[in-house]
């Protein structure tokens, strides 16, 4: 993928304002809505689930990319189609049958994408990569917004990125976690696609431009 793109996490969003946050995401020059699905059992924190991806969904006009920090995920698939989500993302720690899985998402006419945990090896994916559409490299612990970015990412960017080339896979890569102003050119550098940032958008004073300003660095 050529173009860079910018993913807010809604996790980081202000829930009592959710519609206006959505607008927001609307009418910037963001690319996706990142949904973070925490089920207080693969992750120790419980986010939001299908009540609130339906509302976030009837009111956003951008590509919906969840990304699912529960354990037996294929439960849920069918559901999560339902209610329009475009990108499914996993946790390649989470799946007995990570295959499977990734054909079950596809079928119901989903891109799959597999998340993987800062101590899991980019290498475990080298025999599923041609059915992989998305890779999220977790650049912190999954389970909180607003952590500090792990430094190793740069290197699971480059290592998966050459995996991907030499099996002439299309599979894209996203960071998720800890992104800044400070490490999003260096990670769309050493190989990165989609950047998800939560608290850096919605933490800051005008989030509009914070999320123009990540675009402009990405060129
Ligand atoms: C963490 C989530 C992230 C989180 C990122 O478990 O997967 O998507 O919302 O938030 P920041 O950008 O604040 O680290
Ligand atoms: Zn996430």
């Amino acid at each position: 993928m050529s173009k860079k793109l910018i993913a807010p996490s809604i996790l980081a969003a202000d829930f009592g304002n959710l519609q206006r946050d959505v607008e927001m995401i609307n009418n910037s020059n963001a690319d996706w809505f990142h949904l973070d699905v925490m089920d207080g059992v693969f992750v120790p924190n419980i986010s939001f689930g299908m009540p609130i991806i339906k509302s976030i969904a009837s009111h956003a006009t951008k590509t919906l990319d969840a990304h699912l920090m529960i354990v037996d995920p294929d439960r849920y698939i069918k559901t999560f189609a339902k209610l329009g989500v475009n990108y499914l993302t996993v946790h390649y720690e989470a799946c007995t049958h990570l295959h499977r899985t990734l054909q079950a998402i596809k079928a119901e006419g989903m891109k799959a994408g597999v998340a993987l945990n800062p101590h899991t090896n980019v290498s475990l994916l080298e025999d599923t990569i041609k059915d992989i559409d998305l890779v999220c490299i977790m650049s912190v612990n999954p389970g909180f917004g607003g952590q500090s970015f792990i430094e190793n990412t740069y290197s699971k960017v480059e290592k998966l990125k050459e995996i991907i080339t030499k099996n002439n896979a299309s599979t894209i890569i996203q960071i998720d976690g800890g992104v800044t102003n400070k490490n999003a050119k260096q990670l769309v550098e050493a190989g990165a696609d989609v950047l998800v940032a939560g608290s850096y958008v919605f933490r800051s004073e005008n989030p509009t431009e914070t999320i123009q300003g990540l675009k402009n660095l990405l060129g």
